[in-house]
């Protein structure tokens, strides 16, 4: 197979290349040239393909998403309809996610901001004792990122819900169905989305959700930043219906300098790091399914292109 590393994103192609080489040492990688396209490429691995890859390889069967989230692949207007989209299943992503999701539900429950601020006073005062059972995390997405951090949640006894299409049942957790969001909501404290974005879930996390939630509530998005109505979420949390929300994501990133949330005390602003594609645990899990490719065996994580993930 010959394959093509195409992606506008990584400050590293050349390390990702010689990675996906030693990997597949049976098979040609090189680095998407724009000035030489060869035309020959069987699959790319990509994130954030140049618009003009898919003209000059014409041979593509297999795209290898360096991420979970396809929604900006499918963006693209020249995407061939015959390739097959394969996307990122965990590869070290998860638990990152949960280590994410944690601290700010931690920082929360525990009151350890308001513990920063008043150390910053050299004040020395015990706050209210937690209230586990006021502190239901609520998943969105029952994936395998949604399942991880709902089992990580659960293994601290927070009460945990997850709401999901299928309402496929997640240890440790009460599952809810598409048609269950009031009583999912209704239940949710700290509302954590990791949805695919799709046509469905793009503005999901605006004013109506936000209103049907406990009171006191927190937002966390590690998902995409066109799930959020940001005017919503500056309402809310100017109303006093939402305490705070911790971003890792947003509809233009970087974050533009001047934009609100940088300096609004209520909110954590992260660079879309919350779960990162390592480069190794990557690398193994794309070289293991080109192997299952040639040998003719079916793989998983390939993206239904009507379900949009
Ligand atoms: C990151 O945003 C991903 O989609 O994996």
């Amino acid at each position: 197979m010959e394959i093509v590393f195409a992606s506008r994103h990584e400050s590293n192609p050349r390390e990702w290349v010689a990675a996906l080489q030693q990997a597949l040492p049976e098979h040609q990688v090189r680095l998407w040239d724009a000035c030489q396209p060869r035309g020959q490429a069987d699959a790319a691995v990509v994130w954030a393909p140049p618009a003009d890859l898919f003209a000059h390889e014409p041979q593509l069967k297999h795209l290898f998403n360096l991420g979970a989230g396809v929604d900006a692949l499918l963006q693209i207007p020249d995407l061939p309809a015959d390739i097959t989209l394969v996307r990122m299943e965990d590869g070290g992503m998860a638990v990152q996610m949960a280590e994410y999701v944690l601290h700010y539900l931690i920082r929360e429950s525990r009151d350890l901001g308001q513990y920063a601020d008043l150390q910053a006073q050299a004040r020395w005062q015990p706050l209210e004792d937690i209230d586990r059972d006021a502190w239901t995390v609520g998943v969105m997405g029952g994936g395998v990122m949604g399942a991880r951090i709902a089992q990580v949640c659960a293994a601290l006894d927070y009460p945990v819900a997850v709401w999901s299409r299928s309402g496929r049942p997640v240890a440790g957790a009460q599952s809810y169905g598409q048609d269950e969001l009031a009583d999912f909501l209704a239940r949710t404290r700290v509302l954590v989305n990791a949805l695919p974005l799709t046509a469905d879930t793009q503005g999901i996390l605006s004013r109506a959700v936000f209103d049907q939630l406990r009171p006191d509530a927190y937002l966390i998005n590690i998902a995409r930043g066109d799930h959020l109505v940001e005017s919503d979420l500056l309402a809310c949390l100017d109303s006093g219906r939402l305490r705070g929300a911790a971003l890792d994501v947003f509809s233009c990133e970087p974050l533009p300098p001047g934009h609100r949330f940088w300096s609004d005390r209520r909110i954590r602003v992260t660079p879309h790091i919350a779960g990162a594609s390592l480069m190794s645990l990557t690398v193994q899990q794309i070289a293991g399914k080109v192997r299952a490719v040639v040998r003719g065996e079916p793989i998983t994580g390939i993206v239904d292109r009507m379900r949009q993930y």
